[in-house]
Protein backbone atom coordinates (compact mmCIF):
# COMPACT_ATOMS: atom_id res chain seq x y z
CA UNK A 1 0.00 0.00 0.00
CA UNK A 2 0.99 3.66 -1.30
CA UNK A 3 2.53 5.30 2.03
CA UNK A 4 1.38 8.81 1.16
CA UNK A 5 -2.30 7.55 1.72
CA UNK A 6 -1.23 6.96 5.56
CA UNK A 7 -3.26 10.00 7.15
CA UNK A 8 -4.87 9.07 10.67
CA UNK A 9 -8.77 9.57 10.37
CA UNK A 10 -11.38 10.04 13.52
CA UNK A 11 -14.60 10.91 11.64
CA UNK A 12 -14.85 12.99 8.65
CA UNK A 13 -12.26 16.01 10.52
CA UNK A 14 -13.73 18.24 8.53
CA UNK A 15 -12.33 16.41 5.18
CA UNK A 16 -13.16 17.91 2.07
CA UNK A 17 -16.53 15.66 -0.23
CA UNK A 18 -16.76 15.94 -3.46
CA UNK A 19 -18.77 13.93 -5.56
CA UNK A 20 -19.81 13.27 -9.15
CA UNK A 21 -22.90 11.64 -10.29
CA UNK A 22 -23.36 9.72 -13.73
CA UNK A 23 -26.53 8.04 -15.29
CA UNK A 24 -30.22 8.03 -13.97
CA UNK A 25 -32.35 10.06 -11.38
CA UNK A 26 -32.23 7.71 -8.57
CA UNK A 27 -28.52 8.01 -8.73
CA UNK A 28 -28.69 11.83 -8.37
CA UNK A 29 -31.24 10.70 -5.40
CA UNK A 30 -28.53 8.23 -3.48
CA UNK A 31 -25.50 11.00 -4.39
CA UNK A 32 -28.13 13.36 -1.78
CA UNK A 33 -27.68 10.36 0.72
CA UNK A 34 -24.40 9.57 0.42
CA UNK A 35 -23.51 13.40 1.40
CA UNK A 36 -25.77 13.09 4.28
CA UNK A 37 -24.44 9.96 5.24
CA UNK A 38 -20.88 11.66 4.95
CA UNK A 39 -22.04 15.15 6.71
CA UNK A 40 -23.38 13.06 9.89
CA UNK A 41 -19.87 11.69 10.24
CA UNK A 42 -17.64 15.20 9.46
CA UNK A 43 -17.15 15.28 6.21
CA UNK A 44 -17.51 18.74 4.36
CA UNK A 45 -19.26 18.69 0.97
CA UNK A 46 -17.24 20.92 -1.73
CA UNK A 47 -18.23 21.73 -5.43
CA UNK A 48 -14.19 21.71 -5.86
CA UNK A 49 -12.98 19.10 -6.83
CA UNK A 50 -8.94 20.81 -6.06
CA UNK A 51 -10.18 21.07 -2.46
CA UNK A 52 -11.18 17.88 -2.48
CA UNK A 53 -9.50 14.78 0.55
CA UNK A 54 -12.64 12.59 -0.84
CA UNK A 55 -13.41 12.49 -4.07
CA UNK A 56 -16.33 9.65 -5.13
CA UNK A 57 -17.95 8.71 -8.87
CA UNK A 58 -21.40 7.78 -8.15
CA UNK A 59 -21.79 5.38 -11.34
CA UNK A 60 -24.00 3.88 -14.17
CA UNK A 61 -24.06 0.54 -15.54
CA UNK A 62 -26.75 0.45 -17.93
CA UNK A 63 -24.96 0.69 -21.15
CA UNK A 64 -21.16 0.05 -22.29
CA UNK A 65 -20.75 4.03 -23.03
CA UNK A 66 -21.53 4.81 -19.56
CA UNK A 67 -19.03 3.05 -18.43
CA UNK A 68 -16.46 3.89 -20.72
CA UNK A 69 -17.00 7.64 -19.45
CA UNK A 70 -16.18 6.68 -15.96
CA UNK A 71 -13.12 5.05 -16.81
CA UNK A 72 -11.91 8.31 -18.50
CA UNK A 73 -13.05 10.52 -15.37
CA UNK A 74 -10.73 8.21 -13.06
CA UNK A 75 -7.80 8.67 -15.20
CA UNK A 76 -8.40 12.40 -15.22
CA UNK A 77 -8.43 12.28 -11.51
CA UNK A 78 -5.21 10.60 -11.07
CA UNK A 79 -3.61 14.19 -11.45
CA UNK A 80 -6.09 15.16 -7.76
CA UNK A 81 -4.50 11.97 -6.55
CA UNK A 82 -1.10 13.14 -6.45
CA UNK A 83 -1.90 15.65 -3.76
CA UNK A 84 -1.04 14.03 -0.43
CA UNK A 85 -4.20 12.11 1.46
CA UNK A 86 -6.48 12.50 -1.88
CA UNK A 87 -9.19 9.11 -1.94
CA UNK A 88 -10.56 7.97 -4.46
CA UNK A 89 -13.75 6.15 -4.62
CA UNK A 90 -16.41 4.32 -7.27
CA UNK A 91 -19.79 4.02 -5.86
CA UNK A 92 -22.76 2.90 -7.56
CA UNK A 93 -23.73 0.50 -10.08
CA UNK A 94 -20.99 0.09 -11.47
CA UNK A 95 -18.55 -0.46 -8.14
CA UNK A 96 -21.35 -3.86 -8.01
CA UNK A 97 -20.88 -4.74 -10.98
CA UNK A 98 -17.03 -5.11 -11.03
CA UNK A 99 -15.91 -5.04 -7.76
CA UNK A 100 -12.30 -5.58 -6.90
CA UNK A 101 -11.64 -5.96 -10.49
CA UNK A 102 -12.02 -2.09 -10.82
CA UNK A 103 -9.23 -1.28 -8.08
CA UNK A 104 -6.95 -3.88 -10.52
CA UNK A 105 -7.87 -2.04 -13.30
CA UNK A 106 -7.11 1.03 -12.36
CA UNK A 107 -5.18 1.92 -9.16
CA UNK A 108 -5.92 4.81 -7.81
CA UNK A 109 -9.56 3.75 -6.98
CA UNK A 110 -9.41 3.35 -3.03
CA UNK A 111 -12.87 2.39 -2.26
CA UNK A 112 -15.83 0.42 -3.63
CA UNK A 113 -18.99 0.58 -2.92
CA UNK A 114 -22.34 -0.75 -4.09
CA UNK A 115 -25.66 0.60 -3.89
CA UNK A 116 -27.05 -0.60 -0.86
CA UNK A 117 -23.46 -0.28 1.66
CA UNK A 118 -23.49 3.63 1.67
CA UNK A 119 -23.97 3.56 5.60
CA UNK A 120 -20.83 2.04 5.58
CA UNK A 121 -19.27 4.12 3.17
CA UNK A 122 -16.95 6.98 6.09
CA UNK A 123 -16.00 3.51 7.58
CA UNK A 124 -14.49 2.34 4.85
CA UNK A 125 -13.17 5.53 3.37
CA UNK A 126 -11.17 5.63 7.08
CA UNK A 127 -10.62 2.18 6.30
CA UNK A 128 -8.79 2.76 3.42
CA UNK A 129 -6.98 5.82 4.76
CA UNK A 130 -5.18 3.72 6.88
CA UNK A 131 -3.89 2.04 3.77
CA UNK A 132 -6.15 -0.94 3.40
CA UNK A 133 -8.46 -1.26 0.87
CA UNK A 134 -12.24 -0.52 1.56
CA UNK A 135 -14.42 -2.13 -0.35
CA UNK A 136 -18.30 -3.10 0.26
CA UNK A 137 -20.77 -4.92 -2.51
CA UNK A 138 -23.25 -6.38 -0.22
CA UNK A 139 -26.77 -5.97 -1.89
CA UNK A 140 -29.59 -5.72 0.88
CA UNK A 141 -33.08 -6.79 0.77
CA UNK A 142 -34.43 -4.16 3.59
CA UNK A 143 -32.25 -1.20 2.75
CA UNK A 144 -34.04 2.19 1.95
CA UNK A 145 -32.62 4.90 3.50
CA UNK A 146 -36.04 5.71 4.65
CA UNK A 147 -34.89 7.71 7.46
CA UNK A 148 -31.95 9.82 6.07
CA UNK A 149 -32.68 13.12 4.67
CA UNK A 150 -31.07 13.37 1.55
CA UNK A 151 -29.04 16.45 1.36
CA UNK A 152 -30.35 18.69 -1.58
CA UNK A 153 -27.78 19.61 -4.34
CA UNK A 154 -30.08 20.88 -7.10
CA UNK A 155 -29.68 24.50 -7.39
CA UNK A 156 -33.42 25.44 -7.94
CA UNK A 157 -35.01 24.82 -4.54
CA UNK A 158 -37.90 24.01 -6.69
CA UNK A 159 -37.89 20.28 -7.94
CA UNK A 160 -36.90 17.57 -5.87
CA UNK A 161 -36.54 14.01 -6.31
CA UNK A 162 -38.11 11.25 -3.89
CA UNK A 163 -36.88 7.55 -4.03
CA UNK A 164 -39.73 5.74 -2.45
CA UNK A 165 -38.31 2.46 -3.54
CA UNK A 166 -35.40 0.47 -4.40
CA UNK A 167 -33.83 -2.17 -6.87
CA UNK A 168 -35.59 -3.87 -9.72
CA UNK A 169 -37.48 -7.74 -10.06
CA UNK A 170 -38.39 -8.04 -13.48
CA UNK A 171 -35.55 -8.81 -15.18
CA UNK A 172 -35.84 -7.74 -18.24
CA UNK A 173 -33.18 -9.50 -20.62
CA UNK A 174 -31.34 -7.03 -21.77
CA UNK A 175 -31.12 -5.30 -17.92
CA UNK A 176 -27.91 -5.37 -14.98
CA UNK A 177 -30.26 -3.27 -13.13
CA UNK A 178 -31.85 -6.15 -10.95
CA UNK A 179 -28.04 -7.41 -10.30
CA UNK A 180 -26.40 -3.71 -9.58
CA UNK A 181 -29.27 -3.00 -7.47
CA UNK A 182 -31.03 -6.10 -5.90
CA UNK A 183 -34.20 -7.21 -5.42
CA UNK A 184 -37.39 -4.35 -5.30
CA UNK A 185 -38.05 -3.11 -1.75
CA UNK A 186 -40.21 -0.28 -0.98
CA UNK A 187 -40.10 2.81 1.58
CA UNK A 188 -42.80 3.26 3.97
CA UNK A 189 -45.39 5.81 3.25
CA UNK A 190 -45.23 7.86 6.35
CA UNK A 191 -41.46 8.65 5.70
CA UNK A 192 -42.23 9.37 2.01
CA UNK A 193 -45.30 12.02 2.88
CA UNK A 194 -43.27 13.60 5.63
CA UNK A 195 -40.03 14.06 3.38
CA UNK A 196 -42.25 15.70 0.69
CA UNK A 197 -43.98 17.55 3.02
CA UNK A 198 -40.78 19.01 4.22
CA UNK A 199 -39.66 19.79 0.79
CA UNK A 200 -43.00 21.51 0.49
CA UNK A 201 -42.73 23.63 3.65
CA UNK A 202 -39.17 23.96 2.39
CA UNK A 203 -40.55 25.92 -0.94
CA UNK A 204 -40.16 23.31 -2.96
CA UNK A 205 -43.49 23.20 -5.34
CA UNK A 206 -42.38 19.88 -7.57
CA UNK A 207 -41.73 16.33 -6.18
CA UNK A 208 -40.63 13.38 -8.15
CA UNK A 209 -41.32 9.86 -6.73
CA UNK A 210 -38.61 7.61 -8.13
CA UNK A 211 -38.49 3.69 -8.53
CA UNK A 212 -37.30 1.26 -11.51
CA UNK A 213 -41.02 0.20 -11.34
CA UNK A 214 -43.18 2.61 -9.30
CA UNK A 215 -46.23 0.59 -10.18
CA UNK A 216 -45.29 -2.56 -8.24
CA UNK A 217 -44.56 0.07 -5.35
CA UNK A 218 -46.10 -2.00 -2.02
CA UNK A 219 -45.23 -1.63 1.03
CA UNK A 220 -46.53 -3.47 4.48
CA UNK A 221 -46.50 -1.66 7.47
CA UNK A 222 -44.39 -2.86 11.02
CA UNK A 223 -47.56 -3.29 12.30
CA UNK A 224 -48.17 -6.44 9.73
CA UNK A 225 -51.05 -4.94 7.69
CA UNK A 226 -50.96 -3.70 4.61
CA UNK A 227 -50.47 0.12 3.98
CA UNK A 228 -50.97 0.66 0.13
CA UNK A 229 -49.95 0.71 -3.57
CA UNK A 230 -49.01 3.12 -5.88
CA UNK A 231 -51.91 4.83 -6.42
CA UNK A 232 -52.91 5.66 -2.86
CA UNK A 233 -49.22 6.85 -2.06
CA UNK A 234 -49.51 9.09 -4.87
CA UNK A 235 -52.78 10.29 -3.97
CA UNK A 236 -51.33 11.25 0.32
CA UNK A 237 -48.29 13.19 -1.38
CA UNK A 238 -50.53 15.02 -3.93
CA UNK A 239 -52.81 15.96 -0.58
CA UNK A 240 -50.34 17.62 1.09
CA UNK A 241 -50.92 20.91 -1.01
CA UNK A 242 -52.89 21.72 -4.19
CA UNK A 243 -49.59 23.74 -4.53
CA UNK A 244 -47.77 21.53 -5.38
CA UNK A 245 -46.96 18.88 -8.92
CA UNK A 246 -46.17 15.42 -8.23
CA UNK A 247 -44.48 13.78 -11.28
CA UNK A 248 -43.31 9.73 -11.03
CA UNK A 249 -41.18 7.57 -13.20
CA UNK A 250 -40.67 4.56 -13.88
CA UNK A 251 -43.94 3.02 -15.06
CA UNK A 252 -44.13 -0.48 -16.29
CA UNK A 253 -46.43 -1.30 -18.95
CA UNK A 254 -47.26 -4.72 -17.17
CA UNK A 255 -48.25 -3.03 -14.17
CA UNK A 256 -49.82 0.05 -15.62
CA UNK A 257 -53.30 -0.03 -13.84
CA UNK A 258 -56.43 1.72 -14.29
CA UNK A 259 -56.81 2.89 -10.95
CA UNK A 260 -53.49 4.95 -10.99
CA UNK A 261 -55.21 6.60 -13.91
CA UNK A 262 -58.31 7.22 -12.63
CA UNK A 263 -56.07 8.71 -9.59
CA UNK A 264 -54.53 11.06 -11.91
CA UNK A 265 -57.69 12.36 -13.49
CA UNK A 266 -59.12 13.18 -10.28
CA UNK A 267 -56.43 15.01 -8.75
CA UNK A 268 -55.26 17.95 -10.80
CA UNK A 269 -52.00 18.20 -9.03
CA UNK A 270 -50.47 15.52 -10.37
CA UNK A 271 -48.83 16.21 -13.33
CA UNK A 272 -50.11 15.01 -16.68
CA UNK A 273 -47.16 13.26 -18.26
CA UNK A 274 -46.24 9.50 -17.71
CA UNK A 275 -43.25 7.55 -18.82
CA UNK A 276 -44.14 4.18 -19.92
CA UNK A 277 -40.90 2.43 -21.76
CA UNK A 278 -42.52 0.38 -24.80
CA UNK A 279 -38.73 -0.37 -26.13
CA UNK A 280 -39.69 -2.19 -28.89
CA UNK A 281 -43.10 -2.15 -30.89
CA UNK A 282 -42.62 -5.92 -31.72
CA UNK A 283 -44.07 -8.90 -29.72
CA UNK A 284 -41.35 -11.24 -30.77
CA UNK A 285 -38.89 -9.15 -29.20
CA UNK A 286 -40.92 -8.02 -26.42
CA UNK A 287 -40.92 -11.82 -25.76
CA UNK A 288 -37.64 -12.15 -25.94
CA UNK A 289 -36.94 -8.74 -23.89
CA UNK A 290 -38.92 -10.73 -21.25
CA UNK A 291 -41.16 -6.99 -21.05
CA UNK A 292 -44.29 -9.62 -20.29
CA UNK A 293 -47.03 -7.53 -22.56
CA UNK A 294 -48.02 -7.75 -26.23
CA UNK A 295 -47.47 -4.33 -28.67
CA UNK A 296 -51.18 -4.91 -28.72
CA UNK A 297 -51.81 -4.74 -24.55
CA UNK A 298 -49.07 -1.68 -24.66
CA UNK A 299 -51.30 0.05 -27.15
CA UNK A 300 -54.16 -0.80 -25.28
CA UNK A 301 -52.54 1.31 -22.20
CA UNK A 302 -51.95 4.42 -24.12
CA UNK A 303 -54.79 4.37 -25.43
CA UNK A 304 -56.27 3.83 -21.27
CA UNK A 305 -54.28 7.25 -21.17
CA UNK A 306 -55.56 9.26 -24.22
CA UNK A 307 -59.14 7.98 -23.51
CA UNK A 308 -59.31 9.29 -19.47
CA UNK A 309 -56.56 12.44 -19.84
CA UNK A 310 -56.72 13.96 -23.28
CA UNK A 311 -54.19 16.52 -22.18
CA UNK A 312 -51.74 13.71 -21.26
CA UNK A 313 -48.13 13.76 -22.15
CA UNK A 314 -47.02 9.91 -23.05
CA UNK A 315 -42.86 9.23 -23.19
CA UNK A 316 -41.24 6.37 -23.70
CA UNK A 317 -37.41 4.52 -23.70
CA UNK A 318 -36.79 2.68 -27.10
CA UNK A 319 -33.89 0.18 -27.41
CA UNK A 320 -33.23 -0.28 -31.42
CA UNK A 321 -31.03 -3.59 -32.29
CA UNK A 322 -31.93 -5.89 -29.28
CA UNK A 323 -30.77 -9.53 -30.43
CA UNK A 324 -32.24 -11.15 -33.50
CA UNK A 325 -34.46 -7.91 -34.14
CA UNK A 326 -35.56 -7.92 -37.88
CA UNK A 327 -36.19 -5.50 -40.59
CA UNK A 328 -39.67 -5.75 -39.47
CA UNK A 329 -39.41 -5.87 -36.03
CA UNK A 330 -38.26 -2.48 -36.38
CA UNK A 331 -41.09 -1.28 -38.59
CA UNK A 332 -42.96 -2.25 -35.66
CA UNK A 333 -41.25 0.20 -33.42
CA UNK A 334 -41.67 2.65 -35.54
CA UNK A 335 -45.21 2.07 -36.19
CA UNK A 336 -46.20 1.96 -32.35
CA UNK A 337 -44.47 4.63 -32.13
CA UNK A 338 -46.71 6.43 -34.78
CA UNK A 339 -49.69 5.23 -33.07
CA UNK A 340 -48.86 5.62 -29.62
CA UNK A 341 -47.80 9.70 -30.38
CA UNK A 342 -45.29 9.84 -28.02
CA UNK A 343 -44.51 13.30 -26.76
CA UNK A 344 -40.92 12.62 -25.77
CA UNK A 345 -38.68 9.50 -26.08
CA UNK A 346 -34.95 8.30 -24.57
CA UNK A 347 -33.90 6.10 -27.27
CA UNK A 348 -30.71 3.95 -27.12
CA UNK A 349 -28.52 1.64 -29.26
CA UNK A 350 -28.48 -1.81 -27.99
CA UNK A 351 -25.72 -2.40 -25.48
CA UNK A 352 -24.67 -5.50 -24.52
CA UNK A 353 -24.22 -6.34 -20.91
CA UNK A 354 -22.48 -8.81 -19.48
CA UNK A 355 -24.43 -11.23 -16.69
CA UNK A 356 -27.46 -10.80 -18.29
CA UNK A 357 -29.43 -13.17 -19.82
CA UNK A 358 -29.19 -11.67 -22.91
CA UNK A 359 -25.27 -11.27 -23.15
CA UNK A 360 -25.78 -15.79 -21.92
CA UNK A 361 -27.95 -16.91 -24.12
CA UNK A 362 -28.42 -14.66 -26.85
CA UNK A 363 -26.69 -13.43 -29.82
CA UNK A 364 -26.05 -9.63 -29.93
CA UNK A 365 -26.27 -10.08 -34.01
CA UNK A 366 -27.63 -6.96 -35.14
CA UNK A 367 -24.82 -5.43 -36.91
CA UNK A 368 -23.03 -1.91 -35.41
CA UNK A 369 -24.06 0.23 -38.71
CA UNK A 370 -27.32 -1.43 -39.20
CA UNK A 371 -28.00 -0.64 -35.12
CA UNK A 372 -26.90 3.01 -35.88
CA UNK A 373 -28.83 3.23 -39.08
CA UNK A 374 -32.21 2.04 -36.83
CA UNK A 375 -31.86 4.65 -34.21
CA UNK A 376 -31.44 7.36 -36.51
CA UNK A 377 -34.70 6.48 -38.26
CA UNK A 378 -36.00 6.51 -34.49
CA UNK A 379 -34.68 9.38 -33.65
CA UNK A 380 -35.48 11.76 -36.71
CA UNK A 381 -39.39 9.89 -36.32
CA UNK A 382 -39.65 11.18 -32.93
CA UNK A 383 -38.55 14.36 -33.36
CA UNK A 384 -41.12 14.11 -35.73
CA UNK A 385 -43.86 12.99 -33.45
CA UNK A 386 -42.83 16.00 -30.70
CA UNK A 387 -42.75 18.64 -33.11
CA UNK A 388 -46.12 17.71 -34.18
CA UNK A 389 -47.10 17.43 -30.72
CA UNK A 390 -45.58 20.86 -29.85
CA UNK A 391 -47.10 22.51 -32.35
CA UNK A 392 -50.72 21.34 -31.67
CA UNK A 393 -49.75 23.37 -28.35
CA UNK A 394 -49.53 26.79 -30.23
CA UNK A 395 -52.62 29.30 -29.27
CA UNK A 396 -53.26 26.92 -26.27
CA UNK A 397 -53.00 28.02 -22.56
CA UNK A 398 -50.69 26.46 -19.78
CA UNK A 399 -49.81 26.80 -16.23
CA UNK A 400 -45.94 26.28 -15.81
CA UNK A 401 -44.05 26.28 -11.95
CA UNK A 402 -40.88 28.74 -12.94
CA UNK A 403 -37.86 26.66 -13.05
CA UNK A 404 -35.07 29.47 -13.44
CA UNK A 405 -33.43 31.87 -16.14
CA UNK A 406 -33.43 30.48 -19.59
CA UNK A 407 -29.80 29.73 -20.78
CA UNK A 408 -29.77 30.96 -23.93
CA UNK A 409 -31.12 34.24 -23.33
CA UNK A 410 -31.37 36.42 -19.25
CA UNK A 411 -34.44 38.33 -20.14
CA UNK A 412 -36.23 35.16 -19.92
CA UNK A 413 -37.31 32.27 -17.51
CA UNK A 414 -38.08 28.77 -18.28
CA UNK A 415 -40.46 26.49 -16.92
CA UNK A 416 -42.43 23.43 -17.67
CA UNK A 417 -46.03 22.81 -17.88
CA UNK A 418 -47.79 20.24 -16.30
CA UNK A 419 -47.09 17.61 -19.23
CA UNK A 420 -43.34 18.44 -18.41
CA UNK A 421 -42.68 20.47 -21.70
CA UNK A 422 -39.78 23.03 -21.52
CA UNK A 423 -41.14 26.81 -21.85
CA UNK A 424 -39.26 29.86 -22.35
CA UNK A 425 -40.99 32.72 -22.16
CA UNK A 426 -40.43 36.65 -20.97
CA UNK A 427 -39.07 37.19 -17.28
CA UNK A 428 -41.35 40.19 -16.41
CA UNK A 429 -42.15 40.25 -12.70
CA UNK A 430 -42.22 36.24 -12.48
CA UNK A 431 -39.11 34.45 -10.47
CA UNK A 432 -38.11 31.05 -9.96
CA UNK A 433 -40.70 28.76 -7.72
CA UNK A 434 -43.69 31.12 -9.18
CA UNK A 435 -46.56 29.31 -10.94
CA UNK A 436 -47.68 31.60 -14.60
CA UNK A 437 -50.45 31.44 -17.02
CA UNK A 438 -49.03 31.53 -20.45
CA UNK A 439 -50.08 31.35 -24.17
CA UNK A 440 -48.33 29.26 -26.38
CA UNK A 441 -46.57 31.46 -29.45
CA UNK A 442 -43.90 29.46 -31.16
CA UNK A 443 -42.16 26.35 -31.14
CA UNK A 444 -39.60 23.84 -32.01
CA UNK A 445 -39.28 20.19 -31.45
CA UNK A 446 -37.67 20.28 -27.77
CA UNK A 447 -39.18 23.41 -26.72
CA UNK A 448 -42.41 25.95 -26.30
CA UNK A 449 -41.78 29.84 -26.15
CA UNK A 450 -44.90 31.87 -24.80
CA UNK A 451 -46.12 35.02 -23.22
CA UNK A 452 -47.48 35.28 -20.07
CA UNK A 453 -51.17 35.93 -19.79
N1 LIG B 1 -28.87 -1.47 -23.82
C1 LIG B 1 -29.52 -0.35 -24.21
N2 LIG B 1 -30.45 0.26 -23.48
C2 LIG B 1 -30.76 -0.27 -22.28
N3 LIG B 1 -31.63 0.11 -21.33
C3 LIG B 1 -31.55 -0.74 -20.29
N4 LIG B 1 -30.62 -1.68 -20.55
C4 LIG B 1 -30.12 -1.41 -21.79
C5 LIG B 1 -29.14 -2.03 -22.61
N5 LIG B 1 -28.49 -3.13 -22.22
C6 LIG B 1 -32.53 1.25 -21.49
C7 LIG B 1 -33.99 0.84 -21.41
C8 LIG B 1 -34.41 1.36 -20.07
C9 LIG B 1 -33.54 2.59 -19.93
C10 LIG B 1 -33.40 3.11 -18.55
O1 LIG B 1 -32.30 2.16 -20.44
O2 LIG B 1 -34.69 1.51 -22.44
O3 LIG B 1 -35.79 1.68 -20.01
FE1 LIG C 1 -34.16 -2.88 -16.19
FE2 LIG C 1 -36.57 -3.90 -16.88
FE3 LIG C 1 -36.02 -3.41 -14.27
FE4 LIG C 1 -36.37 -1.35 -15.98
S1 LIG C 1 -37.94 -2.89 -15.41
S2 LIG C 1 -34.71 -1.57 -14.44
S3 LIG C 1 -35.49 -2.15 -17.90
S4 LIG C 1 -35.00 -4.91 -15.59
Amino acid sequence: MELKNLRPVTGGDGQKLYIETYGCQMNVGDTEIVVSIMQGEGFVHTERIDEADVILINTCSVRDNAEQRVWGRLQEFRRHKKRAGVLVGVIGCMAERLREELMERERIVDVVVGPDSYRDLPNLVRTAAEGARGVNVQLSREETYAEISPVRLDKNGVSAFIAIMRGCNNFCSYCVVPFTRGRERSRSPETIVREARELFDAGYREVTLLGQNVNSYSHDSDSGGHSGDFPELLRMVAEISPLLRVRFATSHPKDFSDKLLETMAAMPNICRCIHLPAQSGSTRMLTVMNRRYTREWYLERAAAVRRLMPDCALTTDIIAGFCGERPEDHADTLSLMREAAFDFAYMFKYSERPGTKAADEMDDDVAEDVKTARLSEIIALQNELSLAGNRLDIGRRFEVLVEGVSKRDTDRLFGRTSQNKVVVFPRGTLKTGDYATVEITDCSSATLHARVV
